[in-house]
């Protein structure tokens, strides 16, 4: 019986603040009663206290261009499409936009010697193409060039490892005014920017990831309209999810071209899917919703192919694929990149109604769905019926923290792609917590370590069983413009005021710093 969402989301914040100070993690003693109470998939303190990551690892902390820059129209950049979304009426909560955001344009230095100071091995940061090619194809922006190569030397003297996500959803306008990405020209057009990119900063950037959840902003734009270009057509999403698919191909190939240090791979959303009961019928439902969600790009590159991913055949007219394009989708990728947020439950949707698009919706934003029990199904090709359950605590965005899920989903790609090196791209909690006067202005935001602890526990569980898990990158350095949601989500390790910029690493950061420190959990 699915429980009343709102009552839910109550209940656990307050059983997520008990786990750690409880007497274990597995349990909390609630304000109202003091006997222990198991908390659904939280991690034993046991497993915590005994957690190891391998020397080497590599700890790090992830932003994006559009959601921590500002500096959106200055030293002759372009405009994106997330540019003209925030700036049109009531797309984004509270009429925020990313037009300052964290000035990380001009304050990058103080946030780069912040990373330096929390033991941070890796930055995983996004250009924005806009400022590399403003206009159209053709010659790059010295200036847009120019103010990466300052931003990466300054991460390479921190003694950081620069990891380049060269496409975190803020496409030029341009390139949107030319069909976007239903546009299979975009894929020729991309693989210019790679090109570009690779030769000019080839020498300071060795990882390259081309997308960041191709899946997701392709859907999410094209498919269901509620992200730029805020279009709602299936068919422009069927076509988009193939030219980016090729886009992948062909930037891999620009990258390597350009840079003969390229180690390239992509940035993946994927959260676990299981089946809802143990019928056929959602156990295939459930291995379709895998490869749509969580492996269709991975398994075009690696194999030439698209994965099972639709009820037959993929649609292959609808998409626009042409003979000969399964080589250009094919890339030996040198590394796996996926986030982790949370998981979902599968059924199949039994070939009903396709449903209103935003019935399942699977952002990692608020409009996740709780288990309603309804089974209308997402579209014709797919047929499944994907939630997010609320059996464990709920964030304050409503995502379910399961850290299982990372074990699961680790262990999955190790056994299908025959253990590859993986990094975690992404992965953190919306908190709102916020400085405490009382005490010195620190942040104690408990519940954010809380979330952390669990699911690095289960992540070197799978490193201990072993997968090559070489890298995890906490989402996010500091809190920034959270999409649609704006201002309102707060995701950082480093809490920004962002009346004058102030930041205050939250206690989450500085243990986050210990951790990357010493490779171990229990500080
Ligand atoms: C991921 C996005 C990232 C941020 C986090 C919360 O899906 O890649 O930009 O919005 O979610």
């Amino acid at each position: 019986m699915p429980m009343n969402r709102r009552k839910f989301l109550g209940d656990t914040i307050a059983a997520a603040g008990g786990a750690v100070l409880g007497p274990g993690a597995a349990t909390a003693a609630t304000a109202s009663s003091s006997i222990p109470q198991v908390i659904p998939g939280a991690v034993p303190a046991s497993e915590i206290e005994g957690a190891r990551f391998p020397d080497g690892f590599l700890w790090g902390m992830a932003t994006a261009s559009y959601q921590v820059e500002g500096a959106w129209n200055e030293d002759g950049k372009g405009e994106s499409i997330w540019d003209r979304y925030a700036h049109g009426v009531g797309h984004v909560k509270g009429g925020d936009t990313g037009d300052v955001a964290c000035d990380h344009y001009h304050l990058y230095k103080q946030d780069i010697a912040l990373l330096k100071r929390l033991n941070q091995k890796s930055y995983r940061f996004s250009i924005s193409w806009a400022r590399i090619q403003p206009d159209g194809i053709g010659a790059p922006s010295r200036k847009g060039i120019d103010h990466y190569k300052r931003v990466m030397d300054a991460v390479l003297e921190a003694g950081i490892r620069p990891f380049c996500t060269m496409y975190h959803w803020d496409l030029p306008q341009w390139a949107e005014d030319k069909g976007g990405w239903p546009n299979r020209d975009l894929a020729g057009y991309f693989a210019d920017y790679a090109g570009i990119l690779a030769r000019e900063l080839g020498d300071r950037i060795n990882v390259w990831a081309s997308f960041n959840m191709p899946w997701a902003f392709t859907y999410y734009g094209y498919g269901i309209g509620i992200h730029p270009p805020n279009r709602a057509k299936f068919g422009d999403f069927l076509k988009a999810l193939h030219t980016v698919a090729l886009a992948q191909g062909e930037s891999f190939r620009a990258l390597k071209a350009g840079s003969s240090k390229a180690a390239v791979g992509s940035a993946y959303s994927m959260a676990p899917g299981y089946p809802k009961t143990q019928s056929e019928a959602d156990v295939a439902a459930t291995a379709r919703y895998h490869a749509m969600n969580n492996t269709f790009f991975l398994h075009a590159a690696l194999k030439g192919e698209y994965p099972k991913a639709f009820v037959g055949e993929p649609p292959y007219e609808q998409m626009g694929v042409k003979a000969g394009d399964s080589k250009l989708m094919k890339a030996p990728l040198d590394w796996v990149g996926f986030h982790y947020y949370t998981r979902r439950i599968v059924s199949d949707s039994g070939g009903g109604r396709t449903g209103s698009p935003k019935d399942s919706a699977l952002h990692y934003g608020t409009e996740i769905e709780a288990d309603t029990g309804d089974t209308n199904g997402r579209d014709p090709y797919t047929r499944f019926h994907a939630v997010m359950p609320a059996e464990g605590p709920l964030t304050h965005a409503g995502l379910e923290i399961w850290p299982k899920g990372i074990y699961d989903l680790v262990t999955q790609i190790s056994r299908e792609y025959d253990h590859p090196p993986i990094e975690i791209t992404e992965c953190g909690c919306c908190y709102m917590d916020t400085p405490y006067e009382k005490e010195g202005g620190r942040v104690p935001d408990e519940r954010r370590t809380a979330f952390f602890k669990g699911i690095l526990a289960e992540l070197a569980r799978a490193i201990a069983d072993g997968a090559k898990v070489r890298a995890f990158h906490a989402w996010s350095l500091m809190d920034n413009f959270e999409w649609t949601d704006g201002y309102s989500q707060r995701y950082g390790l480093t809490y920004v005021d962002f009346r004058d910029q102030k930041r205050t690493v939250k206690d989450s950061g500085l243990w986050y710093g210990r951790v990357a420190g010493s490779n171990r959990l229990a500080l």
